[in-house]
């Protein structure tokens, strides 16, 4: 063995040359990648199995009970519930379960067992009584767990298996009241040679006789994750094109993460012919964790398939999941994490905010970098852009026309942008809406300032308007008269005539709104004065006086010293 190291870490020796490549197999006439998706496969939830026997502290009865609703809210119909053979308080759940009478109609029970004579037993006594239920048994079939952990060749594998099977059938006829379904999973299948996986479950079928109408579960672990998806696959397909009596199994699937490639292993092993699919919420489980169904059925609602699973409320999921599990959502969780429908560079949320303008609800989703719609999670626009030094001009924008209902012009965006980004960076982080929001107001709506508008008139003679205004200057009221094109040039005029402030005025815009009961139109103005250039805004039910107001918004600007700060 070749023991070169090629890296070394604080005397830690990292060496790739330790580890094999995975043998996959070689499959020429695969089908699946030309395959599709076209519907949900049959779910099953093993949270309460496979996740309970990966945490620190295991599920106590409330949080088992609280996952059991959530799951059965879900519209979950196969739920694994526990080992009950090698846990007392899986035992007592299942009890509970059956006792207290809380298994709807259309959902089935499923508990785990090992292929042991007395463990079966004693999962057969935890469910006397269901009305329907799973009985699901396993043993290792790969290489390294016969050689190294049973110390037993292919054969005995194969009758610990049989035998295995035989007693879940002779236990299950002394409980004829129940409807039972038997399921196998040759543990580790994927590590497992694609051959004898086959054998070891050709021996279980002997033994289960299954038939179309009253069909066995054959199920596929990748108990590690050992394998590309695609090799996973090909096996998943192998398997199906030799495994006998094809036609009476649901061929299930549950893979592990240990590559980060469960949900994508899930995926392709439908494409290759399985029929259900086992996972946990958000993908707890051992070390890396369960293929995440939440993960898988989000991808299936977003190429218009219907997952079978109301996932309208993930908040609610990530809540009692976290609760029950200890274990935190990252906030950029596939489909559910906190910040996954944010955007913070500027040009995502300028191109957001384009596409959401444009998109109607009667059309195909077609927003640039929100694969579906937000709201369908119960998350709000509100939330789908955030601020912070990364932004740009779009994002702060967005933020004001949600919280303002007008829509910037882009002169005042580029204007905007500058304070913004200088005050996020000076938080090192993201800016709250409300602190936009008084950025605005401090650095265009400022309530100081040398001129107010108390009142105006104006005339208007052929093309020629005629103002009168009272503009208080200071402590001083002016009655100041102009004449121009237009009432904001007659404004303009007026004002250079009583104080002889030249205004140009450079940009304006003014919009209706509906936000707030006083305010009707907002106006916009960029003037330059003596070179100074300085922008105003202004609200009010008239509409020119909110244009007048901005003008001299913009005029205190540019004329006054950097105290014109108070925000209004
Ligand atoms: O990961 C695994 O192999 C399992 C089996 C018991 C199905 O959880
Ligand atoms: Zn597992």
């Amino acid at each position: 063995m070749n023991t070169q190291v090629s890296f070394s870490h604080r005397g830690q020796p990292f060496n790739h040359r330790r580890y094999q490549r995975f043998a996959a197999i070689n499959k020429q006439d695969r089908l699946w990648p030309n395959q599709q998706i076209e519907q949900a496969p049959l779910w099953c939830s093993v949270d309460l199995r496979d996740g309970n026997q990966a945490l620190i502290e295991p599920m106590n009865v409330e949080q088992k009970q609280h996952m059991w609703q959530l799951l059965l809210d879900l519209g979950f119909k196969h739920i694994e519930v526990g080992f009950p053979a090698a846990s007392q308080p899986d035992f007592d759940f299942v009890r509970w379960l059956i006792e207290a009478n809380q298994i709807p109609e259309d959902v089935t029970i499923q508990v785990l067992v090992q292929a042991r004579d007395e463990l079966i037993e004693r999962t057969f006594e935890a469910l006397a009584g269901a009305r329907r239920a799973i009985v699901h048994v396993y043993n290792s079939t790969s290489p390294v767990q016969r050689q190294r952990v049973f110390g037993l060749d292919q054969q005995g594998i194969i009758d610990i298996a049989r035998q295995g099977a035989a007693k879940v059938k002779s236990e299950a006829q002394r409980y004829p009241a129940t409807e039972w379904t038997f399921q196998y999973s040759p543990e580790s299948f994927s590590t497992t040679e694609v051959e004898f996986a086959v054998e070891v479950c050709n021996a279980v079928i002997d033994v289960w006789q299954p038939s179309a109408e009253h069909k066995a579960i054959i199920n596929l672990p990748a108990t590690v994750e050992a394998c590309t998806p695609n090799a996973f696959a090909d096996l998943v397909e192998w398997f199906c094109d030799h495994v006998q009596q094809r036609d009476s199994l649901v061929i299930s699937i549950h893979t592990h993460n240990d590559r980060g490639c469960a949900v994508a292993a899930a995926e392709m092993a439908l494409l290759a012919g399985a029929d259900r699919i086992e996972g946990t919420l958000l993908g707890n489980g051992e070390r890396t964790g369960n293929m995440d169904i939440v993960t898988m059925a989000m991808n299936l609602y977003s190429q218009g398939i219907d997952p079978q699973l109301d996932l309208s409320r993930p908040d609610d999921i990530i809540a009692t999941v976290e609760s029950c599990t200890r274990i935190k959502t990252h906030p950029r969780h596939p489909w559910v994490g906190e910040l996954v429908y944010t955007a913070f560079s500027g040009s995502h949320q300028d191109a957001i905010r384009k596409c959401l303008a444009q998109q109607d609800d009667d059309e195909p989703w077609d927003v640039a970098y929100l694969p579906i719609d937000p709201k369908d999670l119960g998350r709000s626009y509100q939330s789908v852009i955030r601020v912070n030094s990364q932004s740009g001009k779009g994002g702060a924008a967005y933020l004001l026309e949600q919280q303002l209902g007008i829509e910037l012009p882009r002169w005042l965006q580029v204007e905007l942008a500058t304070p913004v980004q200088q005050l996020a960076e000076r938080h090192q982080g993201e800016l709250e809406v409300e602190q936009v929001l008084a950025l605005f107001r401090q650095h265009f709506m400022p309530r100081d300032g040398r001129f107010h508008l108390a009142g105006y008139q104006v005339d208007r003679q052929g093309n020629q308007h005629h103002l009168q205004a009272s503009v208080s200057d200071d402590n001083d009221m002016l009655l100041v008269h102009g004449q121009g094109s237009g009432a904001i040039s007659a404004f303009a005029d007026a004002i250079h005539k009583a104080t002889g402030i030249d205004i140009q005025v450079l940009q304006f815009d003014e919009q209706a709104t509906e936000h707030g009961s006083d305010a009707a139109a907002i106006a916009m103005v960029q003037v330059s004065v003596r070179g100074q250039r300085a922008c105003g805004v202004a609200r009010d039910r008239d509409t020119l006086a909110a244009s007048l107001q901005a003008i001299l918004r913009a005029v205190n600007l540019a004329v006054a010293a950097p105290a014109l700060s108070r925000a209004g």
